[in-house]
């Protein structure tokens, strides 16, 4: 799988770490920084986290911030992205499952990398379940341009 990877200072190790499990995991890793833990602002990553997966160019995304909540925030102002703070292999699965998350978000200061990987390969492993759920994302997606729900 193609996957875009981003993160913020807070984020950069973290990332690093999950570059790495990605790779050996046989995945195609497109790294769009930051490149080193000096400050940066996480909305400039997430953005860009957010257009490489809604482009098509990649088909998830995952970003690292501090908390994983402001580069979510921020990966989901780009339409086509349904970002989702994960904490655990449960909370990854069913990002997937019952939202079709297309980015997973961790937050580097709150959980640490066995528990990321854990969630991430969830992520990655989970299928998204559709019927009941579709509905509700689409509801979501009709947010984008503001058109009244379906
Ligand atoms: C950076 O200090 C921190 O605010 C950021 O990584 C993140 O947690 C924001 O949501």
């Amino acid at each position: 799988m193609r996957i875009a990877i981003g993160s913020d200072h807070a984020g950069f190790e973290l990332k690093q770490q999950l570059a790495d499990f990605l790779r050996e995991g046989g995945h195609d890793v497109e790294d769009l920084g930051t490149t080193s833990d000096e400050r940066v602002d996480y909305p400039d990553f997430g953005a860009a986290v957010g257009r490489a997966v809604a482009s098509g160019d990649n088909e998830l995304g995952l970003c690292v911030c501090g908390t994983g909540i402001g580069i979510s925030i921020a990966a989901n102002k780009v339409d086509g992205v349904r970002a989702a703070v994960v904490h655990d292999v449960t909370s990854a699965r069913l990002a997937k499952e019952h939202n079709d998350a297309n980015v997973v978000c961790l937050g580097a200061r709150l959980v640490g990398p066995e528990v990321a990987q854990e969630a991430v390969h969830a992520f990655l492993s989970a299928s998204w379940q559709e019927g009941r759920h579709a509905e509700r994302v689409d509801k979501i997606t009709a947010l984008e341009h503001d058109r009244p729900c379906p």
